[in-house]
């Protein structure tokens, strides 16, 4: 039934894979018992913030928009809230992260750079999948796949899509690699999850949601010369007007939606989960920007 409050797992610590991380504030991998049980990463939200709603609202949207990603669900783990997220390394599938595919493909890229990476740019990761996926076909498919990537990143305001929150899915088939880019994942750093609540409700009563997702930087650059990645969104409208040919099959896929399936995926995170100022920041920054990238759109 639509509207429904979205299911809250609650992971037991016999689950845990590896008990070591337990104790950590971070993130662990469990499994629960039963057949063909997949294993989950559980992560916990950095103190005060919505890491986890932002996950699961992200999810949410990006399968309303049939775009490619991880399963996510809200999680509780000994008492302290966060989300899940189901692995699709599976079937002997692993996943290959982005800076090690540019790191194999694209001559001069320094892999191991954490900060400020502006080589990480659009081109070189179509760079890095067209000489990954050779057929014409797929490198063009794995384009637009990214693309929407790019596009949800812009809608949710995901300012952390660095070379190592984005991949390749492979399998070695005995003589080659098969493989298809991964579901899109880590989607925790959107949505102005590290905001408190009066600096949401001054940018609703200022009338300045839309400024702050402008002066947002994202993981991915558009030029090498960019000191700091631009804002997601201005990203992609650079992008729709430079390829195209892969950002307007991604947009297309926005002409129709409509602030109420917004505000239908934000509801039914469980009341006492998310503020009402937070629910009503997080939609206001998503209508801006969906009406941006429908701007966009011919
Ligand atoms: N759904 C998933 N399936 C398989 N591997 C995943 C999945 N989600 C995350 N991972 C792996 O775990 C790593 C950490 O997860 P991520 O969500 O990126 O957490 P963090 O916020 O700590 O960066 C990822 O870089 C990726 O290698
Ligand atoms: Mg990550």
């Amino acid at each position: 039934m639509p509207g429904e409050p979205y299911p809250i797992i609650e992971v037991q610590p016999r689950w845990v894979l590896e008990p070591e991380a337990m104790g950590s504030k971070d993130k662990f991998w469990y499994r629960q018992p039963g057949a063909n049980a997949a294993d989950w990463l559980f992560k916990h939200p950095q103190a005060n913030t919505g890491q986890h709603w932002a996950e699961k609202i992200a999810a949410e949207v990006a399968a309303k928009l049939s775009i490619f990603h991880a399963v996510v669900e809200l999680a509780v783990f000994q008492n302290a809230r966060g989300s899940a997220t189901e692995s699709f390394a599976r079937d002997g599938r692993a996943l290959f992260h982005g800076n090690q595919v540019l790191g194999g493909k694209v001559l001069g890229y320094n892999a191991n750079a954490t900060f400020r990476h502006s080589s990480h740019t659009v081109m070189n990761i179509f760079l890095g999948i067209e000489r990954t996926f050779t057929t014409p076909e797929a490198g063009r498919k794995a384009k637009v796949r990214m693309a929407e990537y790019v596009m949800l990143d812009a809608l949710i305001g995901n300012t952390d899509r660095h070379h190592e929150n984005w991949g390749i899915l492979r399998k070695w088939t005995g003589d080659h690699w098969s493989g298809s880019l991964a579901p899109s994942f880590d989607h925790a750093s959107s949505l102005g999850r590290e905001l408190r609540d009066e600096k949401r409700l001054q940018f609703l009563t200022d009338n300045r949601v839309g400024s702050y997702s402008e002066k947002g930087h994202g993981g991915i650059y558009w030029s090498q010369d960019e000191k700091r990645g631009p804002s997601p969104l201005a990203l992609v409208r650079t992008a729709a007007r430079e390829q195209g040919e892969f950002f307007g099959p991604a947009l297309e896929k926005l002409r129709t939606v409509e602030r109420g399936v917004l505000s239908e995926i934000v509801d039914r995170v469980p009341a006492d989960w998310m503020t009402p100022v937070a629910r009503q920041f997080t939609l206001a920054l998503m209508c801006y920007n969906l009406q941006q990238l429908q701007n966009l759109l011919p």
